[in-house]
C-alpha cells in the first residue's frame, strides 16, 4: 500500500475534487483540514518524515491539539490541482507539545506551507476538542457564490441568515439544527477571522464570512460536501425567490410552525434562540 491508497488520503482528496466540480474554489479559493484519528496515524506514519524540518509558529495557542496531526490543503494551492499532483499541493504536519507551532512530516514537496486560513482551522478543530465533539474531524472552506451573494444583500447576523437558510427548504434544519453562524467583513487569512469565527463554532458547525464564502466542521468528508451543498442550494433557492418577486422577501418561506413541525417529525431539536 502507498499513503495515496490510505483512506484518509483518498476521501480528502475526493473532497477537493468534489468541491472543485461544485464551482466553490476559483483559483486558490477554499481550503481543507483534517484531524488524524489514531489509526489514520498509524497508517500514514511509515510516509511520515520530518527530515529535520523547523517547527514554525502557528499564530495561535491550541494546547488540546498537541500532538495532533492534520493533513491541510497548501497556501495558494488550487483545489483543481490536489489530485492531479498530492504532493504538492496537500501536506501533513504534526502539532508540538505546546500547541504554539507545526512541522510538515509528509507533503508540500515544493516547500509549501499550511493554507493561510490555518489558524481559523487550527481553532475550530481546537473548538471541537473543547467541547467534546471529537468525532468533526473535518474543517472545511469553500467560496460558495449563493452564500456569498446572500451576505451582500441581507444583514449579516446568524439569526437573519439562519431564518433565511432554514425557511427556503424543508431539509436545511435537519442539517443544521444549531443554526448557522454569520461574520461581517474580515481580511481573509486574518487571525482576526480566526478568533471571530472560532467565537462562533463553539455554538454552530457552519458559518457565512460575508464576501468570502462559509466554512463548516464535520465527522466525515462525505457530511462536510452535504453540508456545504445543502448551505449552498438554500441559499440559491432564496436569493431566486427573491429576485423572482422583484427583490422583496419571498411571502411563502416556511413558517416557525412549520419548521417545529419538520423537527418533531424527525425527533431533531433546533436552536430555539433562531425561531419565533
Ligand atoms: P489559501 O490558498 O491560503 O488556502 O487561501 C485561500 C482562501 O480561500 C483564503 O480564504
Ligand atoms: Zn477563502
Amino acid at each position: 500500500m502507498s499513503i495515496e491508497q490510505s483512506n484518509c488520503i483518498r476521501r480528502f482528496t475526493r473532497l477537493c475534487s468534489d468541491g472543485y466540480e461544485q464551482g466553490w474554489h476559483e483559483g486558490n479559493g477554499g481550503n481543507l483540514s483534517y484531524r488524524m484519528s489514531a489509526e489514520d496515524i498509524e497508517v500514514c506514519m511509515p510516509y511520515m518524515d520530518a527530515k529535520g524540518n523547523p517547527w514554525i509558529e502557528n499564530g495561535v495557542t491550541v494546547p488540546n491539539l498537541a500532538g495532533s496531526f492534520f493533513i491541510v490543503t497548501g497556501a495558494g494551492k488550487y483545489m483543481r490541482k490536489v489530485s492531479i499532483d498530492l504532493h504538492t499541493n496537500i501536506g501533513i504536519v504534526e502539532i508540538n507539545q505546546d500547541g504554539t507551532a507545526y512541522r510538515v512530516v509528509w507533503g508540500f514537496t515544493d516547500g509549501t506551507q499550511p493554507t493561510s486560513e490555518f489558524c481559523a482551522h487550527l481553532l475550530t478543530h481546537s473548538a471541537n476538542v473543547a467541547n467534546g465533539h471529537e468525532e468533526d474531524r473535518v474543517v472545511y472552506h469553500a467560496h460558495v457564490s449563493n452564500s456569498i451573494a446572500l451576505a451582500n444583500v441581507v444583514p449579516a447576523d446568524s439569526r437573519t441568515i439562519t431564518r433565511i437558510i432554514w425557511k427556503s427548504m424543508a431539509e436545511a434544519i435537519i442539517m443544521f439544527p444549531e443554526g448557522i453562524g454569520a461574520l461581517g467583513f474580515y481580511a481573509p487569512g486574518s487571525t482576526d477571522v480566526a478568533h471571530a469565527n472560532a467565537e462562533l463554532m463553539k455554538t454552530h458547525r457552519c458559518a457565512i464570512w460575508a464576501h468570502h464564502g462559509a466554512i463548516l466542521t464535520a465527522s466525515t468528508f462525505d457530511q462536510a460536501f452535504g453540508m456545504m451543498q445543502t448551505l449552498e442550494k438554500s441559499a440559491g433557492i432564496y436569493t431566486a425567490c427573491r429576485a423572482m418577486c422583484g427583490g422583496t422577501e419571498p411571502l411563502q418561506l416556511l413558517t416557525d410552525d412549520q419548521l417545529r413541525a419538520i423537527c418533531a417529525s424527525n425527533d431533531i431539536k433546533p436552536n430555539t434562540a433562531y425561531l419565533d
